[in-house]
Parts: C-alpha cells; sequence; structure tokens
C-alpha cells in the first residue's frame, strides 16, 4: 500500500512533526510512505518522492514545512486536477494525507468530487477558522510567537505615555486576536466577527486616563480592515500618541511548541489509521471537545467556523 503526504497553502508550525510522524508510522504499518513536494503545484509537476528515514530526521523542532507548500490557482483548472490524480496512479499512491486549510480542503473536495481519492486532510493553519475542528496546527506555536511580541510591546508602552497598535494575522476570523487579547491583558480588541462601535470604549478609556491610564494596547485583526479607523480613533478621539506594529509574518514561523507537536502526532495517527482501513472516503481529521475524530469534507467546506461563544463574552468585557 501506497501513502502520500503534502501540504498545501500558509505553513503552519506543527506541518514538520506531523511529516514525520507520518513516514515513521507507515513504515512501521508496513506500508510505503512518498512525501509530494511544493503542495498542489509539486502534485500537478509530479514532484513526487519516496521517503525515506534520513528525509525526515532532525526535522521535528522546525517551523515551516521541509516539503515546501503553495497557494495553486493552476489547481482549480480542471485539466491540471486530471494531471494531478494520473500522477497519483503512476506512483500507485492510494492513500494521500493533506496539511492545509480552508482554502486547500475546498481544492480537495472539488478534486474528490471528480476523482476516486481516499484522503484525509489534517487541519494546518494559524488562522484556527475551519469548521468542526476545535483546533487546528499551527495556532498554539503562532498564539505564543504573539504573546511573546505583545509581552515586548507592553514593556516600552508602560514607559510612556503611548497607545499601541498591534494588528495580527488571522484572515477573515478573529480567534488569535481575541485569544491574544485576553492573555495579554488588552484594553481593545477588534475582530471581524463584530461591528467595532467604540462610544462607550471611547467613554471608559477617557475616565480611566483621568484617574491615571497612561497606556493603551490595542489588538486589531487583519481581517476586520480596521487598522487605519482604529489608529485615527486612538489618536484623535482617545487622545494618546499612537504606534503600529503589523507582526506580519513571523506569526507563521518559529519552532512548533510542545502542544503543537503532540497534536501533530495524533492528528497523523488518526489521518493514517483511517486510510489504512478505508478506500473513498475523504474526511478531515478534527479535535472537538477534547476528542479526536474525522468529518466529511463536504461538512467541513460547506460550513463556516464560528468563534466559541465565551471568547466573544470576553471580548464584550474587554470593550
Ligand atoms: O492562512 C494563514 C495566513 O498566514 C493568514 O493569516 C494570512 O492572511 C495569510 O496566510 C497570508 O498569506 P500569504 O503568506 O500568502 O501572504
Amino acid at each position: 500500500m501506497s501513502f502520500a503526504i503534502m501540504c498545501s497553502g500558509g505553513d503552519a508550525p506543527g506541518m514538520n512533526p506531523a511529516i514525520k510522524k507520518f513516514v515513521d508510522y507507515v513504515y512501521k504499518k508496513g506500508s510505503t510512505p512518498y512525501l509530494i513536494y511544493d503542495g498542489l503545484e509539486g502534485l500537478i509537476d509530479k514532484k513526487i518522492k519516496k521517503a525515506t528515514h534520513s528525509d525526515v530526521s532532525g526535522i521535528l523542532h522546525n517551523g515551516g514545512t521541509i516539503i515546501r507548500s503553495s497557494r495553486s490557482k493552476r489547481f482549480f483548472e480542471h485539466s491540471y486536477r486530471m494531471q494531478a490524480y494520473y500522477n497519483l496512479k503512476e506512483f500507485g499512491i492510494t492513500k494521500l494525507v493533506v496539511l492545509g486549510g480552508d482554502g486547500s480542503f475546498r481544492a480537495m473536495q472539488i478534486f474528490s468530487s471528480e476523482f476516486e481519492l481516499n484522503f484525509v486532510g489534517i487541519p494546518s493553519t494559524i488562522d484556527n477558522d475551519i469548521y468542526g475542528t476545535d483546533y487546528c496546527l499551527g495556532v498554539d506555536t503562532a498564539l505564543n510567537v504573539i504573546r511573546d511580541a505583545l509581552d515586548k510591546i507592553r514593556d516600552t508602552a508602560s514607559s510612556f505615555s503611548r497607545a499601541f497598535l498591534v494588528e495580527v494575522m488571522g484572515r477573515d476570523c478573529g480567534y488569535l486576536a481575541i485569544v491574544s487579547s485576553m492573555i495579554s491583558g488588552a484594553e481593545v480588541c477588534v475582530v471581524p466577527e463584530v461591528a467595532f462601535e467604540p462610544k462607550e470604549l471611547t467613554k471608559r478609556l477617557k475616565d480611566e486616563m483621568q484617574n491615571g491610564r497612561n497606556y493603551i494596547l490595542a489588538i486589531v485583526a487583519e481581517g476586520s480592515k480596521k487598522t487605519t479607523e482604529v489608529f485615527n480613533w486612538l489618536q484623535d478621539d482617545i487622545g494618546m500618541e499612537t504606534r503600529v506594529s503589523i507582526l506580519g509574518h513571523i506569526q507563521r514561523g518559529g519552532n512548533p511548541t510542545v502542544y503543537d507537536r503532540l497534536m501533530a502526532f495524533d492528528f497523523t495517527i488518526i489521518a493514517v489509521d483511517h486510510l489504512l482501513v478505508n478506500n473513498n472516503s475523504n474526511k478531515i481529521a478534527v479535535y472537538k471537545k477534547g476528542e479526536f475524530g474525522l468529518m466529511e469534507i463536504e461538512d467541513v467546506v460547506s460550513n463556516k467556523y464560528q468563534l466559541p461563544k465565551h471568547y466573544l463574552d470576553a471580548l464584550n468585557l474587554l470593550d
């Protein structure tokens, strides 16, 4: 039996531990693991190689992905999907593990509706925006990168009378922003899921400033597209000199945390175990309420991830 693993879309810390576990575990089960390089682009271009133990030795602690990734435009054309399918056939690969996010799973859903496939997707994105799972690989590491940056920014913020606005990633999802705000004690958090209506907050912050507040930490999710508006509000309405830090791609880097390594191992074992005994089954591995499971890809891609209610409640407390 031949298995293959590939990454698609934005890389996430935890991909390398998953790739290592995949190769070791597939060999342990008496099957052959293949590596697909460069994501869906590489699948189209037949960048496929039988894995050796040395390919995956010494990679577990590294961020990114040793097999690289891509955002493929070509894969949205039928002729390239057909090429990709025949490449899998040529190598005798009948079991596929895909580490990716929402966009990659949509692409896989189209692929699986046209060709006979058998794959399991492992949610891997720092955005934590995939329906059906409470956790995606990379999130804990990204949150720790943001936490570290915020702790440092707070050091300088507290030494001046200034507001600091920090923009974090997350695409259209406010998960990274809201959790980062909670754990760093930010005064302001703006996410795409909630309208920014700062009337009450303006009054509260001004009262606090009269009572000695001399700095403000504001976290803005990139997906809200409110960075300029919040900056102007802090400067003009709140009346505090303001600095902006856009954290950008450093949030996607860094050695995977203990949690991301353990989650990578568990997700990978669930995926391989399922593929070992199933054919023509296209699922996503999920982690829900403390338990691992599998979900139909249609359900995952046709529903939108919602932020947990208790996180939105925490946002109300900040506002
Ligand atoms: O999906 C992960 C992510 O890092 C998002 O948070 C961000 O919006 C996007 O990818 C950036 O994409 P790229 O690396 O293609 O610029």
